[in-house]
């Protein structure tokens, strides 16, 4: 099929990509023309496992290229959007200017016939008030709503072996057409035994803030319970452990510690908070708000014990912020809860050094403020505390006696319950971390 992706940044390009593997001719429209000749030439504009292996297989195959002109996607038989929909700037409310502006100069190349698929996480409603512009400037195309589950870090084997397939359509002839057109365009995954979900658009567009609330809740509910085990000696790990061996509880996304980040829960809880509220319905979220302020008192928490391992005092404390991403394997920081950290150490008079293994430019850019280095020695060299906040494999894989030679003091802080606490102890390392008992 000819498939054209409006918006090649994570999501998209991602998408573009899988779509080529899966033996669509797809052209990645990106209105970034840097980006656009970045991806044309095989370079991938961020760091995801897998994905650059992907796109120049997919280049090679001539079944995928990148433009900027939205020109190039005329002649397409679906058009996936899969632009951002960023936090407005000091409101809850999901900005939707880039969804509303794809789909519109998408409007000058459309012609009957053709299927528009959203992507996009939108606030509910958003799908609905699309069609009728789509349907209304060109009668005879359709519009469905297709959510992305991505994971960052997983991106392409989540796009290509998702775990469900999720389409939300217009009633009646119509979304028999956008079904038909939609399983053709992810036949090797259908045929995979991947479940679908075939439902309207208010639906589609609920199931991923669900989703993400969901998900949300759950890490919330742990670090809660990390809280308690603070105030009471018990030990957090242990507990989700223990509750996770439950079926009906079980022990993913029960992982304690500095919280969810990135460009995605966050972002989303707040916008579907907004959009109940909207819609009157804003009493059936008010307990996300609790979960976004359960996640945002952590990264306090850790500057606190930051604080009582520098004697009460961080002013003129050296401190490594060993993980800057807002989860491993990506480079992304948007909201990201280490650097967050790190920023409040620097206001209360530490000299902070900051390494991560794929953020650093990414760093470098947004936070010139920071002192970002190459490696974890660098950042710890005379190091009063040692704070892991992302945990990147390489962190996990130190060497506590090795590491303990080149700090001042040997005190780690362990944000994301990455390092084995009993080996850091034997190589004479106090150890902390949220929720569980000091080492
Ligand atoms: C999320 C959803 O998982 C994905 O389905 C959706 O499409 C986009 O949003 P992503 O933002 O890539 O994906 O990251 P995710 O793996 O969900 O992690 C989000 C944050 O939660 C990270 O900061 C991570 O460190 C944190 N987290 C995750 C925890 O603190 N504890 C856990 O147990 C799991």
């Amino acid at each position: 099929m000819r498939i054209s992706v409006i918006g090649c940044g994570y999501l998209g390009a991602v998408h573009a990509a899988s779509m080529a593997q899966l033996g669509h001719d797809v052209v990645g429209i990106e209105v970034d023309v840097p980006k656009a000749e970045l991806l044309a030439s095989g370079k991938a504009p961020f760091h995801e496992p897998g994905f650059d292996e992907l796109l120049s297989s997919s280049l090679a195959s001539g079944r995928l290229r990148f433009s900027s002109a939205m020109a190039d996607a005329a002649g397409s038989q679906v058009h996936f959007v899969c632009v951002g929909t960023p936090q407005k700037r000091g409101e809850y409310a999901a900005d939707l200017r880039y969804v509303e502006s794809a789909t519109e100069s998408l409007l000058e190349v459309l012609a009957p016939g053709e299927l528009v698929v959203g992507k996009s996480t939108v606030p509910v409603g958003t799908a609905a008030r699309l069609a009728d512009l789509v349907t209304g400037k060109v009668p005879g195309a359709l519009l469905a709503w297709n959510p992305e589950f991505l994971r960052e870090g997983f991106a392409v084997q989540d796009t290509l072996h998702p775990d469900r397939l999720v389409y939300g359509l217009p009633a009646g002839a119509d979304g028999e057409t956008a079904r038909a057109l939609l399983d053709e365009v992810y036949a090797a995954i259908v045929a995979d035994g991947t479940p679908q979900v075939v439902t309207d658009y208010a639906t589609a567009e609920m199931v991923k803030t669900a989703a993400n609330s969901f998900l949300a809740t759950k890490i919330s509910f742990i670090n809660a319970m990390a809280e308690l085990c603070e105030a009471t000696g018990a030990d957090v790990k242990q507990l989700a452990d223990a509750i996770g061996y439950d079926d009906r509880i079980g022990r993913k996304f029960l992982n304690a510690g500095l919280g969810f980040g990135g460009g995605c829960l966050p972002k989303d809880i707040r916008a579907f908070m907004a959009r109940a509220g909207e819609l009157g319905a804003d009493q059936a979220l008010t307990f996300l708000r609790e979960v976004d302020n359960i996640n945002m008192r952590r990264r306090i928490r850790m500057v606190e014990l930051a604080r009582e391992v520098c004697d009460g005092s961080l002013l003129g404390k050296r401190i490594a912020v060993l993980g800057a991403a807002f989860k491993p394997d990506s480079d992304d920081i948007r909201d990201s809860p280490a650097l967050n950290v790190a920023a409040q150490l620097q206001l209360q008079g530490a000299t902070v050094r900051v390494t991560d293994p794929a953020a650093g430019d990414n760093i470098r850019r947004s936070w010139p403020q920071l002192d970002v280095v190459d490696t974890a020695e660098e950042a710890a060299a005379r190091a009063d505390a040692v704070l892991v906040l992302t945990e990147w494999k390489q962190f996990r894989e130190l060497d506590p006696v090795a590491f303990g030679q080149v700090v001042a003091r040997k005190a780690v802080l362990d944000g994301r319950q990455a390092l084995d606490r009993d080996t850091w102890v034997a190589a004479g390392w106090s150890y902390r971390a949220l929720g569980r008992r000091a080492g």
